[in-house]
C-alpha cells in the first residue's frame, strides 16, 4: 500500500503470542489484557533498548473490547482493563516514542468473539483515527464473503478518508489460504502495508518449520510481491518464551530477517532471559530484516535436510548486490555434521568474488 508507511518491516511488541485472551486480572494481574500491561512494556522496551534497536509499534490484539457496543453504536474499551481510557493509554505510548497499534475485525465479531466491524467500519475506524493509533490488524473471523478483498479494499478507503497515517495489516490471505479461496497479491499489495499468509504461529519448533515450508513453497509465487509498504508476514517472533530452544531462536531470528518479515515479538519483557534479549536485539540481524531494498529472501539450496536461504541487500561495495545467507539444518539425528556447499551453488556468481563477514570478521572468498 503505497502510504508512505512500512518502508521497511514494521517492527514492535504485540500481545497475541505470549498473552493471548487473559482477561482476568484478579487471576492474573500481570498478564491480563489491559492498561497496565501495556505501560509496562512502553517503559521496558525503554529501558532495556528495544526502541532504540527499532521496535517502536506496541500493538494491542484481540480482547481489549467491552463486550457489547456502547448506546451510540460505538466500541469501546473494556472499563476494568482500560480504567483511563484508550485514548489516555495511547497518548501515554506516543509521549514515550512509540507508535500505537490496535486490532479489529472485519466480520460480525472478532475470532475471540468482541464486536466486529462488519456494518460500522467507517464509524469504528473515524473512532480508532480521533484516538490516534498509527497501525490496525485486521483479522478475518466471521464474515461470510468468500472473497475477501473488496471488503478490506473498502476498509482502505475508510483508513484512508480519516488523513491519518495508520499502517494497515490485513489477515485476509490466511483466510483465504485454509479455505483454498485465491488471493490476488497485485490487489493485497496495492491496498495493505502487510498481510498475514499462512496459520497462527505456536509456541513450538513444530510451528517455525511449518511456516518455513509454507513460505519456501511459495516462494516463486508470493516473495516478489514484498518491498517497500508491502510485506508477506509470518507471523510473530516467538523468541523469549516457551517453546523455542536458544539456537531454534537464532535460527526464528535469522530466517525471518532473511524473509524480510516484520519482526513484532510478543514476550514478557520482566522475565526474558538476557541471552534471548540479545537475539530480538541482535543489531547486524535487524539490518538485514530492514534493507532499505526491502527485498524477501529466497531458500535457494537443500541439502542432507540443511537448507540455504539468501536475501539480496544494498551492496556493500560497488554495484553488485551483497547478501545475508543464513543455514538452516533440519537434521534430528543430533550430530555435528559437514556441509559443503560453493558459492556457486547457491546462486553467488560475481565474478569480483565476495567478502565474508562472519561474527563481524571479514574474508575473502573467490568463486
Ligand atoms: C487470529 C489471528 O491470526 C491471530 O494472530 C490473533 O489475532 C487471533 N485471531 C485473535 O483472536
Amino acid at each position: 500500500l503505497d502510504n508512505g508507511l512500512a518502508l521497511t518491516p514494521p517492527m514492535g511488541w504485540m500481545t497475541w503470542q505470549r498473552y493471548r485472551c487473559i482477561t482476568d486480572c484478579q487471576k492474573y494481574p500481570d498478564e491480563c489484557i489491559s492498561d497496565k500491561l501495556v505501560r509496562r512494556v512502553v517503559d521496558k522496551m525503554i529501558s532495556d533498548g528495544y526502541l532504540d534497536v527499532g521496535y517502536e509499534y506496541i500493538i494491542v490484539d484481540d480482547c481489549w473490547m467491552e463486550n457489547e457496543r456502547d448506546s451510540s453504536g460505538h466500541l469501546v474499551e473494556d472499563k476494568v482493563r482500560f480504567p483511563y481510557g484508550m485514548e489516555s493509554l495511547i497518548n501515554y505510548v506516543h509521549s514515550n516514542g512509540f507508535k500505537f497499534g490496535i486490532y479489529e475485525d472485519y466480520g460480525r465479531k472478532t475470532c475471540m468473539g468482541y464486536p466486529g466491524m462488519l456494518g460500522h467500519v467507517q464509524k469504528d475506524i473515524n473512532k480508532f483515527a480521533d484516538w490516534g493509533i498509527d497501525y490496525i490488524k485486521v483479522d478475518g473471523c466471521y464474515n461470510d464473503e468468500v472473497d475477501l478483498s473488496d471488503g478490506y479494499e473498502m476498509l482502505k478507503d475508510a483508513l484512508n478518508n480519516t488523513g491519518r497515517p495508520i499502517v494497515y495489516s490485513c489477515s485476509y490471505p490466511a483466510y483465504h489460504d485454509e479455505n483454498s479461496i485465491p488471493t490476488d497479491f497485485m490487489k493485497l499489495s496495492k491496498n495493505c502495508n502487510l498481510w498475514r499468509n499462512y496459520d497462527d504461529i505456536q509456541d513450538s519448533w513444530g510451528s517455525v518449520t511449518d511456516i518455513l515450508d509454507y513460505f519456501a513453497l511459495k516462494q516463486d509465487f508470493i516473495a516478489k510481491y514484498a518491498g517497500p509498504g508491502h510485506w508477506n508476514d509470518p507471523d510473530m517472533l516467538l523468541i523469549g518464551n516457551y517453546g523455542l530452544s536458544y539456537d531454534q531462536s537464532k535460527v526464528q531470528m535469522a530466517l525471518w530477517a532473511v524473509l524480510s518479515a516484520p519482526l513484532l515479538m510478543s514476550v514478557n519483557l520482566d522475565t526474558i532471559r538476557p541471552e534471548y534479549a540479545a537475539i530480538l536485539k541482535n543489531k547486524k540481524i535487524i539490518q538485514v530484516n530492514q534493507d532499505p531494498l526491502g527485498i524477501q529472501g529466497l531458500r535457494v539450496l537443500r541439502k542432507n535436510k540443511i537448507e540455504v536461504w539468501t536475501k539480496k541487500i544494498t551492496p556493500v561495495i560497488g554495484e553488485n548486490y551483497s547478501y545475508a545467507v543464513a543455514f538452516y539444518s533440519r537434521r534430528t539425528d543430533g550430530s555435528p555434521q559437514e556441509f559443503n556447499v560453493t558459492l556457486r551453488d547457491i546462486g553467488l556468481n560475481f565474478i569480483g568474488g565476495y567478502k565474508l563477514e562472519v561474527n563481524f570478521i571479514i574474508y575473502n572468498l573467490a568463486i
